[in-house]
């Protein structure tokens, strides 16, 4: 979480970093800040609050320099306020410092600090960063550039925990140290001019060559060079890598949210998910995954594990790998499988889900499952994401950016994704190869199924505007429309604050039923006609109890409901991309009539690079 972005070249710093910020604001918003060196030193502005907040703040026009460093903040240590917010500066003021991640022994490090003397202005755990810094400056005695790259190294080695960190020094007024350790950053080259920031599309406007940090690694940056080292100050050689993503894909291109955009470009992230990994009758094609047929006969289970509605995907491709590859398939958290000693051997494989490919838990995860022999694929968004440089493979969606704090699109695109490497691997398997062929056929008309679907949204509006000041909505679906039932639950309550549940149809009458009363929505996916009946039978139970109900489906239902959205019928382990989308746009018509910020709801942030 938090965003952090830099510049340094030859045009006025502040504009570039505010724009930075607001680009970054997705990963936190709860206060700003800058920081840039002018003539007499550093100087800083910060602020309780959004970067528009910032942006107006009555001082920030006289901020000059053509170099700084800015911050986005989602709260860890310390609440939100404007000591607490970033830029940190030392006691003497020499050396500002913006940090993305926690740093967890920073109460030790405090002690050791006070011991010689440094007093602390914040609740932080960053605070530590640039005092740790000006300790080891002042302990040096040489005066080479080495100086200021061996300080911030010395005190990175005191830290434990996760870090990206920008650093200025008003004693190297032309230079920049950054470096991190299991949090995001990227590296913008320009000519005559370098950006930092904690995404790729953030700075994408300014340049498409990037350099990727990895963990321990420093930069140390001037206009027009950039030096990297290892954590030990020896020099190491980096290639850029030139970015395809257009620019404008990271805008709103007229929509009024991002969110909105993202659910109406599912088609175009879909086909270009697919593009010529799959077609009919010929083999599945993916040159990122070399997995060999004797290896993949030798597996006896898979894992799946993820967060949020990247596990939700996981769920959904459960059912998926289950049919095509008979294999046994386990789902679970991130943050709850690291902590449980998983049993994985040679013969697991483990799947990791992440748009971002930066969630903490997930890195985490895959980390474990590789310390105990687990071969490890991680399905991202994100090119050079942190996860795709611990993975044996790494397969991308090609959504696009995902900017609303809400996951849609990438959500879609993680089941097309592992439902071509469930193709896949059955195909090494040499079973099911008719199934196979079937959903191919099914995957390669999604996106123009998707569009059908996206006809519903004035619709789905209407029924938006009619319940969106409900206190609890539930949601109910068996086998894989369940899945999509707790997408749909979680959609509303992040961005809505509605509270609601999900549960498999068939659970109701063991408990949850209890709480159904007059008006209250129940929202139901029937997409499986194996299982139509018996789900109509449950929704009859809730109506029954007064309950409204809005239906997706793509069964003849020969009943009323409140509302019903018919979607194509399609392939039944693949429904949940159609099934899904009328939930994400009944979310977004409700957060939009309640009139909140749909794409950055309260308390969230879209990468969590904190455990
Ligand atoms: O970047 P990741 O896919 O690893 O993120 C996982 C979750 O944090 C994410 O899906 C979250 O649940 C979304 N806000 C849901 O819309």
């Amino acid at each position: 979480m938090c965003g952090i972005v830099g510049y340094i070249g030859e045009k006025q710093a502040k504009p570039i970093l505010i724009n930075g910020l607001l680009r970054l604001e997705y990963r936190g918003y709860d206060s700003a800040g800058i920081a840039t060196i002018e003539k007499t030193g550093i100087k800083c502005i910060k602020n309780k609050g959004r970067v528009a907040e910032l942006n107006n703040n009555s001082n920030i026009n006289s901020l000059e320099g053509t170099i700084g460093i800015g911050h986005t903040r989602w709260a860890t240590h310390g609440k939100p306020s404007s000591t607490n917010s970033h830029p940190h500066l030392d006691n003497s003021g020499n050396f500002a410092v913006v940090h993305n991640g926690i740093i967890e022994n920073y109460a030790d490090l405090r002690d050791f600090l006070k011991s010689h003397n440094y007093n602390f202005l914040s609740e932080t755990d960053t605070e530590v960063i640039p005092n740790l810094i000006h300790f080891y400056y002042e302990s040096s005695k040489s005066n080479s550039k080495n100086r200021f790259l061996q300080a911030v190294s010395n005190a990175c080695k005191m830290l434990k925990g996760s870090y990206a960190i920008e650093v200025l020094s008003s004693y190297y007024p032309d230079n920049m140290v950054v470096v991190r350790k299991d949090s995001p950053l990227v590296i913008g080259k320009g000519f005559n001019e370098n950006y930092i920031s904690s995404d790729i599309p953030a700075i994408l406007s300014f340049t498409k060559d990037f350099y990727l940090l990895n963990d321990n690694e420093l930069a140390f940056m001037s206009r027009n060079s950039i030096e990297f080292y290892d954590e030990n100050i020896k020099p190491i050689q980096k290639q850029a890598k030139n970015i395809t993503w257009d620019a404008g894909s990271a805008e709103k291109d007229g929509y009024p949210d991002f969110m909105l955009k993202e659910i109406n470009e599912q088609p175009k992230a879909i086909r270009e998910t697919i593009g010529s990994r799959i077609a009919v009758n010929s083999k599945s094609v993916l040159p990122d995954l070399e997995i060999n047929k004797t290896y993949l006969k030798s597996i006896n289970k898979i894992f799946i594990v993820a967060c949020g509605t990247a596990m939700h995907a996981g769920l959904s491709a459960k059912t998926i790998f289950e049919n095509l590859c008979e294999i046994p398939v386990e789902v679970e958290a991130a943050s709850e499988f690291r902590y449980r000693n998983p049993i994985i051997n040679k013969k697991t494989l483990c799947l990791f889900i992440t748009q971002s490919g930066e969630t903490a838990d997930t890195i985490a995860a895959l980390k474990l499952a590789k310390s105990k022999g687990s071969k490890t694929i991680a399905v991202s968004n994100v090119v050079g994401s942190s996860i795709s440089r611990e993975a044996d493979f790494t397969l991308y969606t090609h959504a696009g950016p995902e900017i609303a704090v809400a996951s849609t699109k990438a959500y879609t695109s993680q089941i097309v994704l592992l439902a071509i490497i469930a193709i896949n691997f059955a195909e090494n398997l040499e079973i099911n190869k008719e199934k196979s062929e079937e959903l191919k056929k099914d995957i390669l008309l999604l996106p123009s199924k998707i569009e059908e679907v996206l006809k519903n949204t004035d619709k789905i509006k209407n029924f938006a505007q009619k319940i969106y000041k409900e206190k609890d909505v539930f949601f109910i679906g068996r086998g894989i429309d369940y899945t999509v039932a707790l997408e749909g639950s979680l959609k509303l309550k992040e961005i809505s604050y509605i509270h609601s549940e999900a549960y498999p149809s068939g659970e109701l009458k063991h408990g949850p039923i209890a709480l159904i009363e007059n008006n209250v929505t129940v929202v139901s996916i029937l997409t499986n006609r194996l299982l139509v009946e018996k789900s109509v039978s449950n929704i009859q139970e809730v109506v029954t109890r007064g309950a409204k109900t809005f239906i997706v489906t793509n069964q003849e239902l020969n009943h009323d409901f409140d509302e019903v959205i018919r979607i194509p019928k399609t392939n039944t382990l693949i429904s949940p991309i159609l099934s899904v989308i009328p939930l994400q746009i009944l979310a977004y018509y409700i957060s939009k009539e309640k009139g909140l910020d749909v794409d950055k709801p309260r308390n969230l942030a879209k990468s969590v690079t904190v455990e």
